[in-house]
Parts: C-alpha cells; structure tokens; sequence
C-alpha cells in the first residue's frame, strides 16, 4: 500500500459521508475517524516524499516540509534521550515514517508503535514487513489511554503530535509512567493554546475539551502522574508561520493538485485565503516539547 494515488471523486463523495459520520461520532472515536476522512495521498499532499503528519521544526528559509518534519522527529528524540539498545514507545505513530528514521539513527533494540487509526496501522506495518523490520519496528492498533503492556516494559515514550488528541491526555502520562522503566524518560512534541483561547475555535472536534489548558497545568499534570524534572519549551516561532507559508507555496502545485482530493483542497484554499483564519487559531497556539523522568 502506498500513499501516493490519485484521488477521484468517488473519494470526495466518500470524505462527505466519512465527516457527517465523524459529526455523529462519539467523542472517543473521533481521533480515529478524522484520520480516515481523507485517503493517504491527501494527507500527505503537502510533503514531497515522505508522509510525516506533523507541522515540522522549521529551521531555515531553505527547508522543505519533508525536512521540517524529520528535524521535529529528531527534536523529540534528542529531547528523549534516545540510547543505543532502548526499548521505546512511540504512541501515535501516523505512517511511522519518524520510526524507521529514530531505528536508523539512534539503533534502539525496538519501537513499538500505537495507533488508533487503522489505516495508520496497516500502511506502517506494510512498509515494516517490505523493509524487512517487523521484528524491530512493531506497530500495533490500540489506544494511548488503554495500554496492556506490563510495568517497565520502555525506556522511553514518546508522542510526536499527538497527545493532543489523547483522551485525556493526562490518561496517557498515567500509563506511560506505569509502563517506563525506572528512570524512563517521556517526551512529547504537543499543541497547547497560548492563553485562555477557546477550544472552540479550534479547526479540530479531536481535541478533547479536558486537553485544552496551558503549559503550567501540562507540568502539573505530569507532576501529579509521577513524573519528575518536567521542563517544558515552546518552539511555535519555528512551527505554524512557516508551514503556513509552505502551504502557500504548494496550493497551486500540480503534485498538490494531484494528490488532494477536491474537497481537502477546497478548505485548505479558504483555510489559508484572506482572512487568514489558520493564522489567526495559530496566533493563539503554542507548540511545545516537553520531558519529564519515572523517578529512579
Ligand atoms: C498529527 S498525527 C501525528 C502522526 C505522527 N506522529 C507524525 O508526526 O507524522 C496524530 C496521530 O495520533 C494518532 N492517535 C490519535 N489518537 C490516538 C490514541 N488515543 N492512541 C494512539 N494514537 C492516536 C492518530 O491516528 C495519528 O496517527
């Protein structure tokens, strides 16, 4: 399966129903359900090559989306800590493109992936079993808020984009913390608004309301799963302008054309247009990595 074929407009007809079905859905199979609406070549329309779902760290005017995002997949892994050897959990994996990346770079002896969505679930492990690495890179369906795996089964855990969505979030610190190690280091890469900015306003019914509060309560709610050292950094200068800016540049390339159905490149175009309403929730967005440690 690959994520690079042409939609048509039975694709945009199947988007319809999937959002009427995603307005109807239950708050707790919302996540799942937005990652279906569009087919993976939509999803992944922006990027040149890879299929990253994230906004990317940007680091110069030079950079492309692809490398934007691999540079915030290496951002969380330095945040991490990544050793030799670690078991690590990456919980919402998207196409697990960060995970081959981290394998070839860091050699952990695994990662083991979560996801909610199954198509996410299916691409990953397609490209796993082609590259020869399923018994390394293991990538699984279930919930960052249900997880089975026994007490100090990872050295590291990590959230690339996607905390956000979990719910609640703080849920997932609980079993993360069950499942490190001693010692075992949290890291996520995550949206957080910038002040009293409402979640109504948010483009996105997968934010849990209860996701939807400041860097302060983020730290606290560490603390309060037994976390310790939590320490919180934004990156948001190096995040939203340039990816609105890179998605300028794009609407009207024929790959994006191509590969996005009409109805994604419909609300992209009024998304980014004059009144730049995606600017306006940007400005009121914070992007953040945050670690924090099991204590020994
Ligand atoms: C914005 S995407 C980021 C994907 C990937 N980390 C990346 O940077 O390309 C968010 C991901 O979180 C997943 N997700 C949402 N809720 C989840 C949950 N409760 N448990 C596990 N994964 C979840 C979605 O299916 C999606 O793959």
């Amino acid at each position: 399966m690959t994520t690079s074929q042409r939609p048509t407009a039975w694709q945009d007809l199947l988007s319809f129903g999937r959002s009427v079905r995603l307005a109807l859905s239950s708050p707790e199979t919302r996540a799942k359900r937005a990652y279906e609406i569009f087919p993976p070549s939509t999803w992944t329309a922006l990027n040149d090559h890879s299929s990253y779902l994230n906004f990317g760290y940007w680091r110069s005017e030079a950079d492309t989306l692809d490398d934007a995002c691999q540079a915030l997949a290496e951002k969380l892994a330095d945040a991490a800590g990544f050793q030799e050897g670690d078991r690590i959990l990456d919980a919402g994996f998207g196409y697990g493109d960060q995970d081959f990346m981290w394998l070839e770079r860091h050699n952990p002896a695994k990662i083991v992936g979560l996801n909610v969505t199954p198509t996410h679930v299916q691409i990953a492990q397609a490209k796993a079993r082609e590259r020869g690495l399923s018994d390394r890179l293991i990538f699984q369906e279930g919930s960052a808020t249900a997880m089975t795996f026994e007490p100090s089964s990872f050295d590291r855990v990590v959230a690339l984009e996607s905390a956000l969505h979990f719910r609640p979030r703080e849920e997932f610190f609980r079993q993360a913390h069950h499942i490190l190690r001693p010692g075992g280091v949290l890291a996520t890469a995550d949206i957080l608004p910038l002040n009293d900015y409402s979640r109504e306003d948010l483009f996105s019914p997968t934010v849990p309301r209860e996701n939807w509060h400041d860097g302060n309560e983020y730290l606290a709610r560490l603390r309060s799963a037994g976390f310790v050292n939590a320490r919180l950094t934004s990156i948001r200068t190096h995040v939203y302008e340039q990816w609105c800016r890179w998605a300028e540049r794009k609407l009207d390339a024929p790959e994006f054309q191509q590969n996005a159905t009409w109805g994604y490149r419909r609300w992209l175009h009024r998304e980014l247009a004059d009144d730049t309403r995606m600017r306006r929730r940007f400005a009121n967005m914070d992007y953040v990595i945050v670690v924090a440690e099991k204590p020994m």
